[in-house]
């Protein structure tokens, strides 16, 4: 009964959607299990691009694609998202959507962007879709769910509740003119009779393949370190990213999982505001950016570049209990005469090997680096770690040796077959 989960092992964008993409064909469910459209997955196959938001990487191979409970989703973008695959002639049929997921609604993504607008400096650099406000409601007790679309007396009602407080916030806090339920309704109404087919008891669904031995794989979007619970708060996304977030995005008990594969990048990024103590803002940084095309897929923002933080990756694999590391975008590291690793923090003078206990140390945080030493040769060919250069290797064994996982698989291009395997994922 292998249930695999696949998660962000530092601020997103590590090539989750590329890992998940490479059990391919073996996977009979793909799941996502938390977030919205705030993430943004990218495959390459056969050459052709796709970028992701809120599908799961498996709707480009055979398994059945699944939007479980956890998820928030915007029934607009769910829907473009699909009429733009099945016009490249990408079969979406199989979709079941959790009758449980919550919707992000238009007034949530105008609350996103007011409230990030009122914090000022204190802005968390959100993606502005919605996905904050939507989980506060769900949290609140407050929130419209998949169901909800199936029963017009409780939506409008639903909806109508969701908007009081609202609306009294946005005319008198933010000075925004109010929104009309009715509006709201109507607009989400609209998309029922399409959504209808696609909703299905998730739960029970994944759990019975589960019984009949069928492989699950949980693709997590953000990542460890965006986790509302375990990340960088309050520069964090309003979900469980981690791996204990498939069972409760999912409704999957925790003795189903068996594999856990943490996504790092073999350097670092990250997008939006927080700390990043390996943080490169000269020169380096911006050849990370141009080489590594560090440019998010969803908002289009420059993404931050930095060096590969051990002690980043490390607090992950521990608290994800990760069996696996997946390397990605190794090949971006060629031609480096040395590369910086950081293997410890000096916190105010005081150094320390593990992540700090509170938020004003972390920010506090300068990092120690170890330099290995780089190469020159073009590794995007390589398909055997024995075709790695020897310091491309040895690159790899002491990233493995300061995270304490096993490196199971390396990227070393964008296209599905450009991956040098070390352990099967399965
Ligand atoms: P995700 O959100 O974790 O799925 O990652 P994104 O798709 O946002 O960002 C990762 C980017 O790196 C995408 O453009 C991928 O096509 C690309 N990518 C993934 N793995 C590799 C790799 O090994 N090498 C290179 N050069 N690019 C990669
Ligand atoms: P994938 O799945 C990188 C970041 C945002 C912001 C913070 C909160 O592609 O790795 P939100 O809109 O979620 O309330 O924003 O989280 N963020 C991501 N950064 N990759 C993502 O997804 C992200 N999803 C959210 O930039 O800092
Ligand atoms: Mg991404």
């Amino acid at each position: 009964m292998p249930g695999i989960v696949v998660i962000g092992a530092q601020w997103g964008d590590e090539g989750k959607g590329k890992a998940t993409d490479q059990l391919g064909d073996r996977v009979d469910y793909t799941v996502r299990y938390s977030g919205g459209n705030n993430a943004g997955h990218t495959l390459v196959v056969n050459g052709e691009k796709y970028a992701l938001h809120l599908l799961p990487s498996g709707i480009l191979n055979d398994s059945v694609p699944v939007i479980a409970n956890g998820v928030v989703i915007d029934l607009e973008v769910l829907f473009e998202e699909i009429d733009g695959l099945n016009a490249r002639g990408v079969d979406t049929s199989k979709l079941i959507i959790s009758a449980n997921a919550h919707i992000i609604a238009p007034y949530h993504k105008v609350i996103d962007k007011v409230t990030e607008r009122f914090l000022g400096n204190r802005r968390i650099g959100t993606t502005g879709r919605g996905i904050g406000p939507a989980y506060s409601d769900k949290i609140n007790r407050l929130g419209i769910r998949v169901q909800d679309l199936f029963d017009e007396k409780i939506l409008r009602q639903k909806v109508e509740a969701s908007l009081e407080q609202k609306n009294h916030l946005l005319v008198k806090v933010y000075n925004r003119r109010a929104i009309d339920a009715t509006q709201v309704a109507d607009e989400l109404l609209g998309h029922a009779e399409r959504l209808r087919p696609m909703v299905a008891d998730v739960t029970r669904v994944l759990n019975t393949a589960l019984d009949a031995d069928k492989v699950v794989l949980f693709e997590g979007a953000q990542a460890h370190h965006l986790d509302v619970d375990h990340g960088t708060y309050p520069y964090v996304t309003s979900s469980n990213p981690i791996a204990g977030g498939a069972c409760t995005g999912s409704g999957v008990g925790p003795t189903r999982i068996n594999r856990v594969i943490g996504i790092a990048k073999a350097y670092t990024t990250r997008v939006g505001e927080g700390p990043f103590p390996t943080e490169l803002l000269d020169a380096d940084g911006d050849k990370l950016r141009t080489d590594g095309a560090e440019f998010g897929t969803t908002t289009g923002r420059n993404r931050r570049c930095g060096w590969f933080d051990a002690l980043v990756v490390e607090a992950s694999a521990t608290a994800n209990a990760c069996t696996d590391i997946f390397l990605t975008k190794l090949d971006i590291l060629t031609g480096w005469e040395k590369i910086p690793v950081c293997v410890a923090y000096d916190v105010n003078g005081v150094r320390t090997d593990t992540l700090p206990l509170t938020q004003t140390e972390f920010h506090h945080a300068v990092p120690v680096y170890e330099y290995l030493d780089g190469w020159t040769e073009d590794i995007s060919g390589c398909r055997s770690f024995e075709e790695l250069p020897a310091n491309t290797q040895a690159y790899v064994r002491r990233l493995e040796e300061l995270v304490g996982c096993r490196i199971s698989g390396i990227g070393v291009g964008p296209s599905r077959e450009q991956v040098v395997m070390l352990h099967d994922l399965l």
